[in-house]
């Protein structure tokens, strides 16, 4: 039995542990809004505060949000925050889905899953609490039903496929449960689970296809290899009734390249296939980066901001750290709102993300993506 000098040791410390971790979500906050761009590009941050956290699988969680005058977050089903986190001496950014139907009433959560050797995510998981601020960016993000009427017009649609790996299910099912509220399409989920790992969201899955039995169909994709993805696939689309569905992906790119052929094998049009990632685009060549700090200007209209980039930080991170309101969404690579223009100067992208040809012929780059090699002058277009 718990002696009564134990309790009170743990009660301390619990109490210890607490008062820490709020000073460092506070620490976190001041340091940060010091460095707050001077712009309109602030009125996109926004302090949320954690009304509740819940435990998904072993290692995931779902925060709950809300604005701090206690309003819902808006946003789309299948967007994201970009959450930033004080740790080690600096800001970290990065962008997480939301997991709730985007219907009127309904709590909003972004979902964290433990990443090995991760910073951020397992520093959320471990040391955020309810009640805490959080700053974030966003909501963001295409892989939307909205961005999908955009891109087809009035052109008709019955039936959404969803694929799924693992935590890609994220945005997918805050889709599926808006969609059946808001709409009359069949919705069909096909979800690769790695084995041995819990399911993320399956009683919530389960009690969708419960609540809706003749337009939800839920499927496990036992083996994520290239012949098993191609099969299901064939199989699916020789069934198909004359309307066309709509495909979201959502997972690691191996996965998504895979889908992405079966369906291409089978005439899917790209434009009716849209994808989300969770992991940054593959690294180009390699360089080696220099040791010392390189100095880079950063113009914005009439503004001018220098800011030293020290090695391995990205141009987007020292440029946001130095207070220059250089635009982000995604952080690795994917949504391309980060694009900057070089003036002068010599820099080094880890990858090109979407940027056309002729945006690169004219000097744009990623700046989450890139790392100076000189001194440098950019501009933000
Ligand atoms: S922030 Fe999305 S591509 Fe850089």
């Amino acid at each position: 039995m718990e002696s009564s000098k134990t309790r009170r040791r743990s009660l301390i410390g619990t109490f210890a542990e607490r008062a820490i971790r709020l000073i460092e979500s506070r620490i976190g906050e001041k340091r940060v809004s010091s460095a707050e761009p001077p712009s309109s590009d602030t009125e996109r941050y926004r302090h949320l505060r954690i009304t509740r956290i819940t435990n998904e699988t072993p290692n995931a969680k779902s925060f709950y949000v809300e604005e701090l005058d206690r309003s819902e977050l808006s946003f789309r089903a299948g967007q994201y925050l970009t959450v930033e986190v004080y740790l080690d001496g600096r800001v970290h950014r990065r962008a997480y889905s939301l997991m709730s139907p985007a219907l009127p009433g309904a709590a909003r959560a972004f979902t964290v899953e433990r990443v090995p050797g991760g910073k951020v995510s397992n520093h959320l998981l471990d040391f955020y609490e309810e009640g805490m601020l959080i700053r974030a960016r966003g909501p963001s993000g295409d892989f939307t039903v909205e961005r999908a009427e955009e891109r087809l017009g009035n052109a008709a649609v019955e039936e959404i496929r969803f694929f799924a790996y693992g935590n890609g299910v994220t945005p997918i099912v805050s889709l599926v449960e808006t969609l059946l509220e808001t709409s009359t399409h069949l919705l069909s989920l096909y979800h690769h689970v790695p084995h041995g790992e819990p399911r993320l969201f399956g009683n919530r899955i389960e009690a969708l296809l419960k609540a809706h039995p003749d337009r939800f169909r839920d499927q496990r994709i036992e083996s994520a290899d290239a012949d098993s993805i191609h099969h299901l696939i064939d199989t699916l689309w020789s069934l198909e009734s004359s309307a066309k569905p709509l495909v979201y992906i959502c997972g690691p790119r191996s996965f998504r390249e895979r889908v992405s052929l079966a369906l291409e094998e089978v005439g899917v049009r790209r434009s009716r296939v849209f994808e989300e990632r969770f992991d940054s685009p593959p690294t180009l060549n390699l360089v080696e980066l220099p040791e010392e700090p390189q100095r880079i200007t950063i113009r914005f209209g009439e503004t001018v901001r220098h800011v030293e980039v020290p090695r391995g930080k990205t141009i987007l991170d020292a440029g946001l750290d130095g207070g220059a309101p250089l635009p982000h969404r995604c952080m690795i690579g994917d949504c391309g709102s980060c694009a900057v223009r070089v003036q002068s100067g010599e820099a080094w992208s880890r990858s090109d993300g979407p940027l056309s040809q002729r945006e690169r012929e004219r000097g744009m780059i990623l700046a989450c993506m890139s790392h100076p090699l000189s001194k440098m002058e950019i501009e933000i277009p």
